[in-house]
């Protein structure tokens, strides 16, 4: 029996546990992570690289792969027909359908997503085949026409037929995010969609999503390091360290009031978090190994305000004012 959804919640993740068994030992990527998108908003998922952001979202439709498995957890999902479904455990057939269709990803790097060997009409086509049932060949092109001019491609219907070689990376990366939309999905989850372009594209390409948000209510999990872009488009963030989330809050509140030492220090690193370039490189220290991590907070080598309790025993995640969460001992103590 599946526990129910609050009605405006598209996805609910609870406990997600990921771990990957290398030679080197337990890669205890993903710990206990929850959280929930709701219908039409765009949540954040920020941190520095290695914290798990990636893994997380990936393991939503079980996209991991040996040597990593998916150890514990509920991935709850309100599909387009109103049903709900744990995306961990229904049939892979189920999921295959979901994937692509209501849940659509789009990664960063797009030459990886996009196959040499094809043109960009063929990549349209072959996504939308199943949605569209019957639909000829005519129909198809004219549907990747509109959807290229959606991601606003210049010259579309030249450009459908193009091959991903002669693309530039802005125009690679378009093409990827027509072709995630072009089911509709529900959720979109866009893996640090801008990271490997140029400034100008990386505005062009956040301003895309959050026309996708606002014209077709598609909800967003929006995965970066940069909190330029965070504070630009999201409606929520989640910050994520060694695996686990630490804070939680609207973006107003986080930018303003922000809990977490870790979240502190990534503002601090971030003098100006509306300049879209800026990148978190000065927190002191690196990010832990998330081999067998020892007990207790995962920023505590890199905290500065460092307690003794700190080390024994994992911070409670707390909401500390509405709708404001923070796993630090400095605010669970009472
Ligand atoms: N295939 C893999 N094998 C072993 N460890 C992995 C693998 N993929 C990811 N990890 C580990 O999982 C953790 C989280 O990685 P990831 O989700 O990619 O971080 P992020 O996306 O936040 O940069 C890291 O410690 C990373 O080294
Ligand atoms: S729990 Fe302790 S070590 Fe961790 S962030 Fe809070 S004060 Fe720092
Ligand atoms: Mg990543």
């Amino acid at each position: 029996m599946i526990e129910s959804l609050k009605a405006n919640t598209v996805l609910s993740v609870r406990d997600l546990n990921v771990k990957f068994y290398t030679y080197a030992g337990i890669v205890h990527a993903v710990s206990g992570v929850s959280f929930d998108v709701y219908e039409g908003e765009i949540v954040s998922l920020v941190g520095e690289t290695g914290c798990g952001k990636t893994v997380t979202t990936r393991a939503i439709t079980r996209l991991i792969e040996p040597p990593g498995r998916i150890v514990g957890g509920s991935a709850l999902f309100r599909r387009r027909n109103g049903s709900v479904v744990d995306l961990l455990k229904i049939p892979d057939e189920e999921l295959r359908r979901i994937r692509g269709d209501e849940v659509a990803y789009v990664f960063q790097d797009p030459t990886s997503a996009l196959d040499p060997l094809y043109s960009v009409a063929h990549h349209i086509a072959e996504t939308v085949r199943a949605h569209y049932k019957g639909a000829g060949k005519k129909e198809l092109i004219g549907l990747g026409v509109k959807l290229l001019k959606q991601v606003l491609i210049p010259h579309p219907e030249a450009r459908i037929k193009n091959f991903p070689h002669e693309l530039s990376g802005g125009m690679r990366q378009r093409v990827v995010i027509a072709t995630a939309i072009a089911n509709k999905p529900r959720l979109l989850i866009a893996d640090e969609p801008t990271t490997n372009l140029d400034v100008t594209v990386q505005a062009q390409i956040l301003d895309l999503i959050k026309d996708l948000q606002r014209e077709y209510g598609v909800s967003v999990i929006l995965i970066t390091h940069n909190l330029g872009i965070v504070a630009e488009v999201s409606d929520r963030v989640y910050v994520m360290y060694g695996g686990k989330i630490v804070e939680h809050a609207g973006v107003e509140e986080l930018f303003e009031k922000p809990m977490h030492p870790y979240t502190q220090a990534l503002l601090r690193a971030v003098p100006n978090p509306l300049k879209r370039i800026e990148k978190l490189e000065s927190i002191p220290g690196t990010v832990p190994n998330l081999i067998d991590p020892p007990p207790g907070c995962r920023f505590r080598p890199r905290c500065p305000r460092a307690m003794d309790v700190c080390g024994r025993r994992d911070p409670p995640f707390i909401e500390v004012e509405p709708g404001h969460h923070v796993a630090c001992w400095l605010y669970a103590m009472g």
